[in-house]
């Protein structure tokens, strides 16, 4: 398919070019060095006091989280009901039942306090927060919530690579926060994540399960400083390696241009959008933080026959895409978690445009002209 507006494409150039040929020249590839500066240097932009860790994706990131953060059998994790079925599924697999939160409102898709406190019982754990399309949620009265009843929470960051709640990093308020590096992130490394604490048993902890509980990498054994290792706790291979950490730190020195030009491009989507047709555009007026506009959601009218648009876009040559379905409507999990209206109805309504940071002002045109001209 040759579309003329692709839904993402990748941020790439030269330097990560050069970057991963000097990684594959280095003649070492799994984790080492590469990934302890790509390790450094995220942990310094988030601040707070912040300890990094990279791993092979985000969904590895979030399993993690949910294990550190002492999830299992007979525990609950409340999670997001708008977000990619990754949450839902870590918590899953790790045992514990996973309780839906819905989201504020129509306008506002970050999961709602409140729902969140009436969702906790004797059994909760954790609560698990994602910041949507990289709008911040309401952390002041998440994080008072949890102290008050006592449970960990776990910052999904998927979409939040280099956003702000109230000036501070998102990713800097959970116990345990998660990052994914996948191709369509703000930071897109192919595959690969990140975790990142402020305690160092949960760092330990961490490590530990990236690593099979081993006590000591190949990277140590060919420096020459231990031939043998223990095995501490089991843990699985959730490693990253050197030519995908060595990406994401050419990543990350790109991504705040890269950000300001997803401004560039969101502020043009909202000079087209806003007053059209009836759409709902969310979070317009957002007043929580510094967006990283990972994705351009609208909502379209209940009328509309959303396949409908969507093909008649990509005749135009324009991809689109939903997110999310609902959870509730997938075979794994229907019947088997609660009704979340709100999100339910966004679900069914919600398009997503295309979102980029080299997407054009004439590209953004093209998708408004054809979006309004099917919506008429
Ligand atoms: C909100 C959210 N959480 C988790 C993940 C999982 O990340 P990954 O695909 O790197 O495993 C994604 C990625 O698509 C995501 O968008």
């Amino acid at each position: 398919m040759q579309w003329k507006v692709q839904l993402f494409q990748l941020n790439y150039d030269q330097r990560e070019y050069d970057a991963v040929e000097e990684t594959l020249r280095s003649g070492w590839i799994t984790m080492g060095p590469k990934t302890q500066g790509f390790e450094s240097a995220y942990a310094a932009e988030l601040g707070e006091g912040s300890m990094c860790l990279a791993v092979a994706n985000g969904t590895a990131a979030l399993h993690m989280a949910v294990l550190a953060a002492g999830a299992g059998p007979g525990d609950e994790v409340i999670v997001p009901s708008l977000t990619f079925i990754a949450d839902l599924n870590s918590v899953r697999v790790s045992g514990a039942d996973a309780v839906l939160a819905d989201v504020t409102s129509i306008t506002d898709w970050s999961m709602d306090p409140a729902d969140i406190e009436a969702k906790i019982t004797p059994r909760t754990k954790a609560v698990m927060i994602v910041h949507y399309a990289g709008y911040a949620c309401d952390m002041d009265p998440i994080l008072e919530l949890c102290r008050r009843h006592n449970v960990a929470l776990i910052e999904d960051c998927a979409h939040a690579n280099g956003g702000t709640y109230k000036g501070r990093k998102l990713g800097t308020f959970g116990e345990i926060s998660a990052w994914s590096f996948f191709s369509n992130k703000n930071l897109a490394i192919g595959e690969g994540g990140m975790v990142a604490v402020r305690d160092r048993d949960l760092y330990q902890k961490c490590k530990n399960l990236r690593s099979h509980g081993m006590t000591v990498a190949s990277f140590d054994r060919i420096q020459g400083r231990a031939a043998n290792y223990d095995v501490i706790e089991p843990g699985f291979n959730y490693r990253i390696d050197e030519i995908r950490a060595s990406l994401g730190l050419v990543q990350l020195s790109k991504l705040q241009e890269a950000n300001a030009a997803r401004v560039r491009a969101v502020a043009h989507y909202f000079e087209r959008l806003d007053g059209v047709n009836d759409l709902v555009i969310p979070y317009r007026g957002f007043d929580r933080g510094i967006p990283t506009y990972h994705i351009m959601p609208i909502l379209l009218p209940e009328h509309v026959d959303r396949a409908r648009i969507m093909e008649a876009m990509k005749e135009d040559g324009i991809q689109t895409s939903i997110h999310y379905p609902a959870i509730q409507s997938f075979s794994a999990y229907k019947g088997k978690v609660g009704p979340t209206p709100i999100s339910e109805y966004i679900s069914e309504h919600e398009l997503t445009l295309p979102l980029y940071p080299t997407i054009t002002m004439e590209q953004i045109d093209l998708v408004c002209d054809s979006l309004v001209r099917h919506l008429a």
